[in-house]
């Protein structure tokens, strides 16, 4: 395997380029294949069947271009895909992002109540749960499935009075002392999407709470896997490729603001899976 061998990067659409904004931060010299299933999005709300299905289709195409690591930007496709894309991509690194949320929010949490937020599909598969209860057998999980923070990331309604009343419709009653019992101390920001409205999620939440970014600890988490094998590029000026199998002007437009960076539409190059 050569250091010089890109990471390829995949999502259901523009939200794990979030991810990838992180990992481009993480490890500036490496070469990215960002691939965005945008013809199929969203994955959140479909069955474990066929995001599975969907997940395999998008390694395979991926694995084509002889990466040297592969990381599953959506929270989604990590939580009921991994183990059967890991299981297919044998020869290299597959790395989701739920595990090194998960082992973000442990460490965060001084009380062990830990509350995630995440898509209906991530939510439904447990997938979180199960890795935090792993980690933390004292732990207590409450997860909560917040579908409409994809769509308000994806129209630009990430701040002002729609994003801050979406916000205390899902956190109040996760967050409200009142609601008895205890409060959770930190919170997982479950989804791609979800950093995007990270500034009224906290207001929401309450300024004590941890919020855990699972873009932030996965793009480290792809770092000390690639030094540990000695795989991380070394010299070179890194480079993006960017796929999508639809819609490559509403990809450059969104994912420019997930990106933070402008994306040309001649730039998306348009793929079938
Ligand atoms: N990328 C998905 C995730 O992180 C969110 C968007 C979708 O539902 O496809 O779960």
């Amino acid at each position: 395997m050569s250091p010089d061998a890109p990471i390829g990067v995949f999502d259901s659409g523009v939200g794990g380029l979030t991810v990838l904004k992180a990992l481009v931060t993480q490890l500036p010299r490496e070469r990215f294949v960002y691939l965005g299933d945008t013809a199929r999005l969203p994955y959140g709300t479909k069955s474990p069947q066929t995001v599975v299905r969907y997940a395999l289709q998008a390694a395979e195409a991926l694995a084509d271009y002889g990466l040297k690591c592969l990381v599953l930007a959506c929270n989604t496709a990590s939580a009921v895909g991994l183990a059967a894309v890991s299981e297919r991509i044998r020869d290299v690194p597959v790395i989701g992002v739920i595990e090194p949320g998960a082992e973000a929010a442990c460490l965060a949490s001084r009380s062990g109540h830990i509350a995630v937020i995440a898509t209906e599909g991530t939510v439904r598969g447990g997938a979180y749960q199960d890795a935090i209860v792993r980690r933390r057998s004292d732990a207590r999980v409450s997860a909560v499935p917040a579908q409409l923070f994809v769509a308000l990331a994806e129209e630009g309604l990430c701040r002002g009075p729609i994003a801050e009343s979406v916000a205390r419709h899902y956190l109040e009653p996760l967050f409200n002392a009142r609601a008895g019992g205890s409060r959770p101390d930190t919170l997982v920001l479950g989804c791609t999407h979800f950093p995007m409205l990270a500034e009224v999620i906290r207001a929401a939440a309450g300024p004590d709470v941890s919020i855990v970014d699972s873009a932030e600890t996965t793009a480290r988490y792809v770092r000390q896997t690639l030094e540990s094998r000695n795989f991380a590029a070394r010299h070179g000026e890194g480079s993006l490729r960017l796929l999508a199998t639809d819609a490559a002007d509403r990809f450059a437009r969104i994912g420019g603001r997930f990106l933070e960076r402008p994306i040309r539409p001649h730039e998306v190059e348009l793929v079938d899976l």
